[in-house]
């Protein structure tokens, strides 16, 4: 393949790279839970996480361990999936204050966010709104960069570990949570250094009983993360490096896992691809696959990563002509470059690698088949325009853009 993947000067190049939490990856990281949270000087602990992640024992098994080291321990449950404001204040009331508490998360991207939302939420004044961006469009009919800040600034938090149980959102990475203003059906967000966990437990072991279809959600919402991340407008040669190579591990293990969802190996392999997309898209950003994507989960009530994989191959083509030479790298780390060819056909040979790895784990679909009409199209197109992701996007998009991209994935 001819790749002119631009040989990337150092000579002016700018970037920051802030801590990151202590990651601990082994089967069975789950059992460091109560010394983690002594360490973090708790007496107490709240876990949260949601119904599924109950009902498939995980949380009976962590309150066992921490029971076990004699720390006082509750649970609340109640998150939902796309997490809702409401969510984060039943689970605030739950906490009983927050002296001597350690909170941890446990489950997918709608546990952990919920969980950095109820740490925000229980050492500030006012309700969490206050604290979340929910950006407006300007005259220009573009985000207003005045309204991609929160009204207030959290000036503490309540220390956080998170256990991820999907392999996905990589939400263990970050101080950002997603959240659902249930009042306006929309997506909005937190995203504060305060709120990054302190230590983040990956134990594949408590993803081994995750189902098929968010097995594959889940994987796709992590190649979106990477393939996002290696083409946004704020690359980096640092975040390059851990961004291919988290498509290469997703790309390599996501069938297995979905197939053969026993496998651990598989498991494993999936759930670091996960992370290191969080640690890519941390640093570079994601695009306006998550921007389009946000709106169908909020309108449409889907899960993340469904919305992602329907909207992925729009946003590539759409993308194309701003970053042929890193989609050609992408199809190169899927495995489905050819080195004879030249580098734009490698680079749709990225599209076609996506498109025929959500075919492989069954989650291919249309907007229709998710239960949209041409009805949702304004508030679709309206709640993209103004999602804060689409600011790294590398190639700018109109609100026309953006209808024509949905109408192409209806
Ligand atoms: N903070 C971030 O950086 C970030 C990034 C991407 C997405 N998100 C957000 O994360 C949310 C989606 O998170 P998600 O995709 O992880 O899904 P999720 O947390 O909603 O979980 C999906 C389903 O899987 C179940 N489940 C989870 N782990 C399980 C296990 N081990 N065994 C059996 N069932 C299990 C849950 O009960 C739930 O029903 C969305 O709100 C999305 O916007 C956040
Ligand atoms: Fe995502």
């Amino acid at each position: 393949m001819a790749s002119s993947l631009e040989a990337t000067t150092l000579g002016d190049a700018a970037f920051v790279i802030r801590p990151l939490p202590e990651v601990v990856f082994r089967a069975g990281a789950i059992a460091e839970t109560p010394a983690r949270v002594r360490q973090l000087d708790g007496r107490r602990v709240l876990v949260v996480t949601d119904p599924g992640v109950a009902a498939a024992g995980l949380s009976d098994r962590l309150t066992e361990l921490i029971n076990a080291d004699g720390l006082d321990v509750s649970v609340f449950d109640g998150v939902e999936p796309n997490p809702t404001l409401a969510n984060v204040t039943s689970g605030s009331e739950a906490a009983g204050g927050s002296d001597g508490l350690v909170i941890v998360a446990l489950g997918g991207g709608s546990s952990m966010d919920c969980a950095k939302a109820i740490a925000m939420d229980l050492v500030n004044e006012g309700p969490i709104r206050g604290y979340c961006i929910a950006a407006s469009l300007g005259e220009t009919g573009t985000i207003d960069p005045a309204t991609a800040a929160p009204q207030h600034q959290p000036t503490s938090a309540v220390p956080l570990i998170a256990i991820p149980t999907t392999s996905g959102t990589a939400s263990e990475t970050n101080g950002s949570g997603v959240l659902t203003d249930e009042s306006e059906n929309r997506k909005i967000f937190i995203s504060n250094p305060l709120v990054r966990p302190a230590v983040s437990l990956l134990d594949a072991e408590l993803t081994l009983g995750l189902p098929p279809y968010p097995t594959a959600t889940c994987g796709m919402d992590a190649l979106t993360h990477a393939t996002e991340a290696f083409t946004s407008n704020r690359v980096t040669p640092y975040s390059d490096a851990i961004a291919l190579q988290a498509i290469r591990l997703v790309g390599q293990w996501l069938p297995t896992a979905v197939n053969d969802g026993a496998n651990l190996e598989a498991r494993a392999q999936l759930l670091l691809g996960s992370h290191l997309a969080g640690v890519a898209f941390g640093i570079a950003g994601l695009g306006m696959c998550h921007a389009l994507g946000h709106p169908l989960s909020a309108v449409l009530h889907q899960a993340h990563g469904q919305t992602l994989t329907t909207m992925l191959p729009h946003v590539m083509g759409f993308n194309m002509p701003e970053r042929t030479s890193r989609y050609a790298a992408v199809a190169e780390a899927l495995g489905a470059a050819d080195a004879s060819d030249d580098e734009a056909t490698n680079a749709r040979a990225a599209i076609g690698a996506v498109e025929a790895m959500a075919e492989r784990v069954g989650i291919a679909r249309s907007i229709s088949e998710m239960g949209g009409s041409s009805d949702h199209l304004p508030e679709l197109v309206h709640q993209a325009m103004s999602d804060v992701t689409m600011l790294a996007n590398p190639r700018p998009a109109s609100s026309d853009d953006v209808r024509a991209l949905y109408l192409a994935a209806f």
